[in-house]
């Protein structure tokens, strides 16, 4: 069964002249971590929040957003909120936004629906020692790395079965990163969740996440198993994106992508890209790229792509970017 399933998913926002939504289809299933990424702007965090039945204000929708059974879209009222506090739970970057200052950790879970003993049960789960002193002390009193430990517990209370982590380590130190993505592989573990891991970074993506999903101007561009999409990248864009990456003990100059991705104000015939694009033909202008399957089972929306991404063409035509090592992921697991 599929937790998380968005098929075809338009949404206009008035006043725009593209879609923020241009037919993302999507799927996350249990015990899966899915990573979604791309620039800013193209849409990540408004695919994340359709989950939660969130869009836009003044947002119209076509297409379907299922988690599990429930047909997100047609939620309203009552349901839409149950929906909100149950089978789906988010987490941001921030994790001082999320709690107020002036209340007690031991609140924001009570608030959540967790009893005391859950309360502490949770700050178990997530790592965090003393956890019944925890409950008595205040945010300030607690690092960002421990913060976001409380808000993952806050948003496990009620017992997710997929759980939106959007940009949620970009703002902690590299070493914090890494545990708060290790307990995240961890709880997918144990409770089967289904994880959607939002990220700006392509490298992190691909040392945790089992599938990842390119987006570039509210549309998905790639979708393949993380391996192959750093091993042989098909999509012109995402080969950008890892070329103008940083990789440890890589000596490859770091070559950026010309131009900018495109605004809401901007609309387009063809590709999306094609301004940016150096392997573009007369026919990127004005042809809508479709998804062309890969024989790897992932798909890449560039007709161009199919012939380019092979492993060959890769290695001459662009600097190859290193796989991450995952044993200091799994090592960091324990
Ligand atoms: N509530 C809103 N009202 C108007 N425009 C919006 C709203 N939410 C998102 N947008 C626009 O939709 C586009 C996609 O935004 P989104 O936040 O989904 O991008 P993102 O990929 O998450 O970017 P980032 O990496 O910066 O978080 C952007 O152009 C943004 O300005
Ligand atoms: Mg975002």
């Amino acid at each position: 069964m599929t937790l998380l399933s968005i098929t075809d998913l338009t949404v206009h926002l008035p006043g725009a002249a593209r879609p923020v939504l241009d037919s993302v289809s999507l799927h996350v299933g249990p015990g899966e971590v899915v990573g979604l990424v791309g620039e800013s702007g193209s849409g990540k965090s408004t695919t994340a929040k359709a989950a939660l039945g969130l869009l836009p204000p003044g947002a119209t929708a076509t297409g379907s957003v299922h988690v599990a059974d429930t047909d997100v879209l047609a939620l309203t009222g009552e349901r839409l909120r149950a929906h909100r506090a149950g089978p789906v739970a988010m987490v941001h970057q921030d994790p001082r936004a999320a709690l107020n200052p002036v209340r007690r950790i031991g609140d924001f879970l009570t608030e959540r629906g967790a009893t005391r003993s859950r309360a502490v049960e949770l700050l178990e789960a997530v790592g965090l020692s003393s956890p019944e002193r925890r409950l008595r002390q205040h945010p300030h009193e607690l690092s960002g790395g421990m913060l976001q430990r409380v808000v993952i517990a806050g948003a496990l209370a009620a017992e997710p079965r997929l759980l939106l982590a959007d940009e949620a380590t970009s703002a902690l130190d590299v070493t914090t990163q890494a545990e708060i993505l290790a307990l995240l592989r961890t709880l997918r573990a144990t409770r089967d969740l289904g994880l959607l891991l939002i990220t700006h970074d392509l490298h992190l993506a691909a040392a945790y996440c089992d599938r990842v999903y390119v987006m570039y101007a509210g549309g998905v561009v790639e979708q393949r198993t993380a391996e192959a999409l750093f091993t042989t990248p098909a999509h012109p864009y995402t080969r950008g994106l890892l070329a103008c990456s940083p990789t440890l003990g890589e000596s490859h100059p770091l070559t950026p992508i010309p131009g900018r991705p495109p605004s809401l104000s901007d609309s387009f015939k063809g590709c999306p890209f094609v301004s940016r694009c150096g392997e573009a033909e007369e026919s990127c202008e004005t042809a809508p790229p479709v998804e062309q399957p890969l024989e790897d089972g992932g798909g890449v929306n560039c007709p161009v792509a199919p012939v380019v991404g092979r492993r060959s063409a890769w290695r001459n035509g662009w600097a190859q970017p290193k796989m991450p090592s995952t044993e200091t992921t799994k090592a960091s697991q324990g």
